[in-house]
């Protein structure tokens, strides 16, 4: 059986005091309600992370960044390296988000480093990808998923594909109220794991988790869940909200 896993990536929001409380708020809720099945990962601003460890350090939520530098330390003024994630207690790293794909212009390149920086420091990692609207509606979306994970993904042993867990967010579903439909999700899901079967074999697509993202929210969530080959979710703006991130996990 693969992992079920529902991650909540809050973004830039929050302050300190905020993003504590409500890091304090759904451990309590998931102690009090055991998710099952469903692995519950919180991903959070860096300057959450030390505090948010110590909160969830004895509960069953796990911890997880937004990003991490694509050098492993020195002269790089503003970046927190992987290590320095893996040291506040974190486990998780989010990367090739879409966000940093197109407001900071990371390409496959520099994400395939920062993947490689992350899991050498022991993180796992949430790679991302998905495609835009416009290389949707050209019938281009299964080529551009293909070159992200070729180029990012797939210098990896098959060993270090143990640490992977993937993202499918199709770029135009992020934030926008638009959701892929369940088959949408389904068909690039499966995409994706005939991919990797592809390069690593049965067994490695077998147990790799693959996440939908974008607009996922406790109305649509048990339909999209419900697919063969959708592992969980990667929720952005209703993993704000408690009470519609604990009926996301539900859902699974
Ligand atoms: P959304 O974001 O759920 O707000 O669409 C998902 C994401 O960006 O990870």
């Amino acid at each position: 059986m693969r992992k079920k896993i529902v991650a909540g990536n809050w973004k830039m929001n929050m302050d300190l005091a905020e993003g504590l409380k409500f890091a304090g708020s759904i451990d309590k809720y998931f102690k009090e309600k055991p998710s099952g099945k469903a692995l519950v990962i919180l991903c959070t601003p860096f300057i959450h992370l030390a505090g948010a460890s110590e909160i969830l350090k004895h509960g069953k939520v796990a911890l997880g960044a937004q990003n991490c530098a694509s050098e492993a330390s020195g002269a790089y003024t503003g970046e927190v390296s992987a290590w320095m994630v893996k040291s506040t207690g974190a486990e998780y790293v989010l990367i090739g988000h879409s966000e940093r794909r197109t407001f900071y212009h990371e390409d496959d390149k520099l994400l395939n480093k920062k993947t490689l920086l992350a899991i050498n420091s022991g993180l796992k990692v949430i790679f991302c990808c998905g495609e835009v609207l416009n290389e949707r509606e050209a019938g281009k979306h299964f080529l551009i998923v293909r070159r992200q994970l070729e180029e990012g993904l797939f210098s990896l042993s098959e060993e270090q594909m143990d640490m992977i867990v993937i993202a499918y967010e199709p770029v135009w579903a992020i934030g926008t109220g638009l959701t892929a439909t369940p088959d949408q999700a389904q068909e690039m899901h499966k995409y994706i794991r005939d991919l990797v079967k592809e390069k690593y074999g049965n067994d490695c697509a077998k147990k790799l988790p693959i996440l939908y993202g974008g607009s996922c929210k406790p109305s649509n969530a048990t339909e999209i869940f419900s697919k063969p080959d959708v592992d969980g979710g990667l929720i952005g703006g209703a993993a704000l909200k408690k009470e519609d991130f604990a009926a996301i996990v539900e859902a699974i």
